[in-house]
């Protein structure tokens, strides 16, 4: 036997001592990894519950909650970001239909990544970055009938929570190029203005489209129109906010305060053809001028009453210029993935006003009151 077949065995061994003695160091490590992504998972946590306060409208308070882990089909999500719309600020005040309850975790909007999944989960693993949907069980289709019991933030526990446990069926993956502030803006004011103008309207490069203020919705429309090639003519109480929205893409920009009569200049903007597309969110004193707005086949999405509910549509006419006027509610997980393809491939960016901290949720909702915001406001968890 030669001395080299001799030593061969020895650094054998040396090597198997070396590699076995890594695969435990490994094997530790990952036991370690895991032992602390389970630790991580608190069994309480902080959240905001609105809590009825006499007969009209809650209070918003912090709590401790306990933090449930994921049963069957379910996932359990570190919630890291969520957003305001106008209609968290109407549940507050006890004007928006919740069912009767007592007490509720606010906001339908919110972003985070998936610490925990229950037995049987494939839509999602540990580390995913999701958004919940509004309706969570809205898939696709048409709405099913119980649509507002599965509203969160409304009839379900809302996304004002650092945990929440959800429906695998009941998330979306996030845009790649979106933060989780930026994606947690995106179920509600995001889903909507997109139906309002791709799925219900059919918008086409170089139409004209308007939007009613600066808000939540109407500046997704703004970007959305921006994205397709269309031409976004918006309005405003304010100049420093068209000016905003003008650096954004805005065709046109109209102050709805100093110009009442602003559907004179929608049409005088339009060169008298008038816009193909409107995201109608003022509601009873906007509708108007909305309709007089219209462009021959032009679409109208009915979306809010900020200036209070009502409203005529006047049947003939709409019938002798090819109109159409289409209700909107937010829309299915369908409408959130075509929109999230649609944001990931054009780079849209979510406009952000301001972002407040988790302990700075009342001061959120305030800013809303103020409607000194645009865009979206968002909660830092
Ligand atoms: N149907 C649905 O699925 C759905 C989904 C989302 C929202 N909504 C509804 O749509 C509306 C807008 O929601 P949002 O979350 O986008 O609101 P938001 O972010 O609170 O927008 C508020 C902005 O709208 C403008 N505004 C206020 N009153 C107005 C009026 N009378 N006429 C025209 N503009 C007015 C103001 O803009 P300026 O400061 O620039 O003037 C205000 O800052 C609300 O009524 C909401 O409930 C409905």
């Amino acid at each position: 036997m030669s001395s080299s077949t001799l030593r061969l065995p020895a650094r054998s061994l040396a090597s198997l001592v070396l590699l076995t003695a890594a695969w435990l160091a490994a094997g530790t490590a990952i036991a370690a990894e895991q032992a602390d992504a389970r630790q991580a998972i608190p069994a309480t946590q902080k959240q905001y519950r609105l809590v009825r306060s006499g007969e009209h409208g809650y209070q918003l308070q912090q709590v401790d909650a306990p933090v449930r882990m994921p049963g069957p089909h379910e996932v359990l999500v570190r919630v890291n970001a969520a957003s305001l719309n106008r209609r968290d600020v109407f549940v507050m005040k006890g004007q928006y239909p919740v069912g009767q309850r007592d007490s509720l975790v606010p906001l339908s909007d919110g972003a985070g990544e998936v610490v925990a999944i229950g037995p049987g989960v494939t839509r999602f693993k540990t580390g995913n970055r999701v958004a919940a949907i509004f309706f969570q069980r809205w898939l696709s289709g048409r709405p099913p009938a119980d649509l507002p019991s599965s509203a969160l933030g409304g009839g379900m526990d809302g996304m004002l929570t650092q945990y929440t446990t959800l429906s695998e069926e009941g998330l979306v993956a996030l845009p790649k190029n979106l933060s989780y502030e930026e994606g947690a803006t995106l179920p509600c004011a995001g889903v909507t203005a997109w139906n309002g103008l791709f799925t219900r309207g059919r918008i086409q490069a170089g139409d004209y489209v308007l939007l009613e203020g600066t808000g939540g919705v109407s500046m997704f429309g703004l970007q959305f129109a921006v994205a397709a090639g269309a031409k976004p003519i918006i309005t405003s109480s304010s100049d420093e906010k068209l000016a905003r929205a003008k650096a954004l893409g805005a065709f046109g920009t109209i102050n709805y305060r100093t110009t009442p009569e602003w559907d004179k200049s929608v049409l005088s903007l339009t060169g008298g053809v008038g816009v193909h597309e409107v995201l109608e969110v003022g509601g009873k004193d906007t509708l108007p001028r909305a309709l007089a707005s219209l462009a021959p086949g032009g679409h109208i999405a009915l979306i809010g009453g900020l200036g209070g509910f009502g409203g005529t549509i006047p049947a003939l006419s709409i019938l002798d210029r090819n109109e159409s006027v289409s209700g909107i509610y937010v829309g299915s997980r369908e409408n959130f993935e075509a929109m999230n393809a649609y944001i990931a491939a054009h780079n849209v960016k979510p406009v952000i006003d301001q972002v407040f901290d988790f302990k700075d949720a009342p001061a959120a909702y305030e800013l809303m009151e103020s409607d000194k915001f645009l865009g979206k406001i968002v909660i830092r968890l």
